[in-house]
C-alpha cells in the first residue's frame, strides 16, 4: 500500500503559503500519496491553489452535527463541498485542551466518512500515562469507540498514533516504540473489530522531520506520517514525501 504523508498545518499557514507549496510540488512533482490539513480558513484558498494538483487537503476537525443550528461549527458537509479529502479527528490537542470524549471522535469519524471524506483519526498517550505503563490501556479505551460506532467502516479509516509526549518535542519516537505500539494497536483492532493485518492505514506522528522520516516509515506496520511543524516548509514536506518511496 502506498504510504501516506499528511502534513497538519494546525493553526498556522497562508494562502500565499498554500501557493508557495502548489508551484513546489508542480515544479518538484510528489512522491506519495500526501495531503496538507489546513485551518478552516485556508479550506476555500486550498480548493483554488490545489485543485490541479497531486496534493490533496483537508481540515482538521468538524463538527459532531450533519448541519443546523449549531452557531461557529463547521459540519463534514460543508468541507467536503470544498473538495477537501481527509479531515483529522481527535487530535491530542483538542482531547487535552478542549476534553474531546473517545465517543465524540468516534461521531466525528463517522459524520466524516457520511460526507465521502477520510478520517484521520488520532490516538496516543502522554508521557504520564506512559510512564505508568498505561499505554495499552489508553489505546484500547481511544479505540473502542470507533469500532463500536463505525462497524466494517472502520477500514476506510486513516488512525494516526500520535504519543503525545513526542508532539513538538522535537524528538520522535524509537523505532522500536513504534514498531511495538503499532503492533498492540494491529492486535487491538483485530481483538475489537475482527480486523485483520493491514486492513487499515496508521501513520505515525511526533517530530517527523526530513531525517528521521524515512526510519520511521521502515518501521513494521507504519503507512505514513502525519507531519506537523516540518510540514510548513515546502522544501522539508517534499523531502519527507521523497522518504516515504
Ligand atoms: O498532527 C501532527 C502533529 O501533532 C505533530 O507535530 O510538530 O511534532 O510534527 P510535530
Amino acid at each position: 500500500m502506498n504510504k501516506l504523508v499528511i502534513g497538519n498545518w494546525k493553526m498556522h499557514g497562508s494562502p500565499a503559503d498554500l501557493w508557495d507549496l502548489a508551484h513546489a510540488v508542480q515544479r518538484d512533482g510528489l512522491a506519495c500519496d500526501a495531503a496538507v490539513c489546513v485551518p478552516f480558513p485556508l479550506l476555500p484558498a486550498a480548493h483554488s491553489a490545489l485543485q490541479a494538483s497531486p496534493l490533496r487537503w483537508g481540515a482538521q476537525d468538524c463538527s459532531v452535527h450533519a448541519g443546523g443550528a449549531h452557531t461557529g461549527e463547521v459540519s463534514a458537509e460543508l468541507i467536503a463541498r470544498l473538495g477537501a479529502r481527509y479531515v483529522i479527528v481527535g487530535h491530542s490537542e483538542r482531547r487535552v485542551a478542549l476534553g474531546e470524549s473517545d465517543a465524540l471522535v468516534a461521531e466525528k469519524a463517522h459524520r466524516v466518512l457520511a460526507a465521502g471524506m477520510t478520517p484521520v483519526v488520532c490516538i496516543g498517550e502522554t508521557s504520564a500515562e506512559r510512564d505508568a505503563n498505561e499505554t495499552a490501556t489508553v489505546l484500547k479505551r481511544q479505540l473502542a469507540p470507533l469500532a463500536r460506532v463505525l462497524g466494517r467502516a472502520l477500514s476506510a479509516v486513516v488512525l494516526a498514533y500520535e504519543p503525545v509526549w513526542s508532539i513538538g518535542s522535537g524528538d520522535a519516537a524509537a523505532p522500536g516504540v513504534i514498531a511495538d505500539t503499532l503492533g498492540l494497536i494491529e492486535r487491538t483492532l483485530h481483538f475489537q473489530a475482527g480486523m485483520h493485518q493491514g486492513a487499515m492505514r496508521v501513520l505515525y506522528g511526533g517530530s517527523v522531520n526530513p531525517r528521521n522520516a524515512a526510519a520511521i516509515m521502515a518501521c513494521p506496520g507504519v503507512d505514513g506520517v502525519l507531519v506537523g511543524g516540518a510540514s510548513l516548509h515546502p522544501a522539508d514536506f517534499l523531502d519527507i514525501c521523497r522518504a516515504a518511496r
